[in-house]
């Protein structure tokens, strides 16, 4: 695989169909999973099958329509989940069994009441196992945010012996700074055997607003996957964003990693996730949000007016979204009313301009956003008023 190729692994169907109220059937999985296929996604994590005989469906179905993505289903380190994933998986083209186990002190003790040695051998067995049925086999260090680096390495070690192909370190828990994130998947490079023949695989939770920062400080130190959601959503306060991360890469080519990601499809496929799971999205969300690219304070929309990279990094036009939104509040300046008075028609010139800008002023004060009806009727009244009627 080339080394500057950052594979992009969807779970929005698995970690992001987790969140309450966000459950899917099979059709609507099914067509998530076409659109994630078309859009570029490397590998689209399908669900859990031994969750439920309604997941096991879905996940089998998925498997049969992907046409170029490797398709996915999440075990835990337990004979029977991995027999039902691979049971799921039967008709993917390129199939992954996804299995692991709790990495951390805190898991090892309160989850599984066990020990260190334990842990590392139920990984290998797990591993092992998944490799007699599927030849593409990703292992998790649950809770590898906060594992000590040191055992983090001596598992990692001992799941490649096993026969891994992916080595998944994630920040379960959404802890890390993006410092330590970075450092962990740097000590992992340099201090596990093996770890060039492995794939290393970011997977980051964003309870304190920082899993798109952990990716990319792990990309950096050498991942070369990434997991993440359409919005983020996930568990809690969700998973890293895929927007998010392919439009980073993609705006900052010193990093020198590239995406399959068809960037054009990311605003649509943002709206079906919405749509399909009910789930909304905040309007300041990064890349996708309502406000991503609208401008409504005059010194900013006079900038954009003149030249949109005054207040723009990226073409709103590379995520699917058609332009820049110039709203009009009392913040406004006349710069921005004659710009959305032209897009309707209304060519002013200064004198009336300044007359249109004081009504504007009068109703912007009471109206929260001034829309297109607005306008016309701050028109008639300049025209009413002026002895030069505007062009319209
Ligand atoms: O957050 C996590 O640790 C997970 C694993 C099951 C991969 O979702
Ligand atoms: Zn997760």
């Amino acid at each position: 695989m080339q080394d500057n190729k950052m594979q992009i692994f969807d779970t929005t169907l698995r970690d992001g169909e987790q969140v309450p109220g966000c459950k899917l059937d099979t059709k609507q999985k099914l067509v998530i999973a076409e659109r994630l296929d078309f859009m570029g996604v490397d590998v689209i994590e399908a669900g859990f099958p031994v969750s439920s005989p309604g997941d096991f469906n879905s996940v089998s179905e998925v498997a049969k329509i992907v046409k170029n993505a490797t398709v996915c289903g999440l075990t835990r380190a337990v004979e029977k989940d991995i027999e039902v994933a691979a049971a799921a998986l039967i008709y993917a083209k390129k199939p992954r069994i996804h299995t692991g186990i709790g990495t951390s002190d805190s898991h090892i003790k309160y989850k599984f009441n066990s020990s260190r040695e334990e842990v590392v051998t139920r990984a290998v067995l797990a591993v092992r196992y998944a490799k007699s049925f599927v030849e593409d086999v990703e292992f998790y260090a649950e809770d590898a945010g906060r594992t000590d680096n040191a055992f983090l390495a001596q598992i990692c070690e001992e799941v490649i012996k096993a026969g891994a192909t992916v080595l998944n370190i994630p920040d379960t828990t959404g802890y890390c700074l993006p410092e330590e994130y970075g450092a962990k998947i740097k000590y992992l490079k340099e201090h596990v055997k093996g770890i060039e023949k492995v794939t290393i695989s970011c997977h980051c939770h964003n309870d304190l607003g920082m899993a798109t920062a952990n990716s990319i400080a792990g990309a950096i130190n050498g991942a070369r996957q990434i997991e993440c959601t359409i919005n983020g959503i996930g568990e809690r306060a969700g998973n890293t964003a895929l927007e998010e991360v392919v439009m980073i890469l993609k705006q900052h080519p010193t990093l020198n990693l590239e995406t399959n990601i068809n960037t054009q499809l990311l605003y649509d496929t943002s709206m079906m996730v919405r749509e399909k799971m009910g789930m909304p999205v905040q309007p300041n969300k990064a890349i996708v949000g309502a406000n991503a690219f609208a401008h409504s304070s005059g010194i900013h929309q006079d900038g954009v007016i003149k030249n949109r990279e005054t207040y723009e990094i990226m073409n709103p036009e590379d995520v699917g979204v058609t332009e820049s939104a110039i709203v009009l509040t009392a913040r406004s300046g006349r710069a921005a009313l004659a710009y959305r008075a032209k897009k309707i028609g209304y060519e002013l010139t200064k004198i009336q301009l300044d007359k249109a800008y004081n009504y504007f002023l009068q109703i912007a004060d009471i109206q929260k956003e001034i829309h297109d009806t607005d306008l016309h009727s701050i028109m008639k009244n300049v025209n009413k008023f002026s002895k030069i009627a505007i062009a319209s």
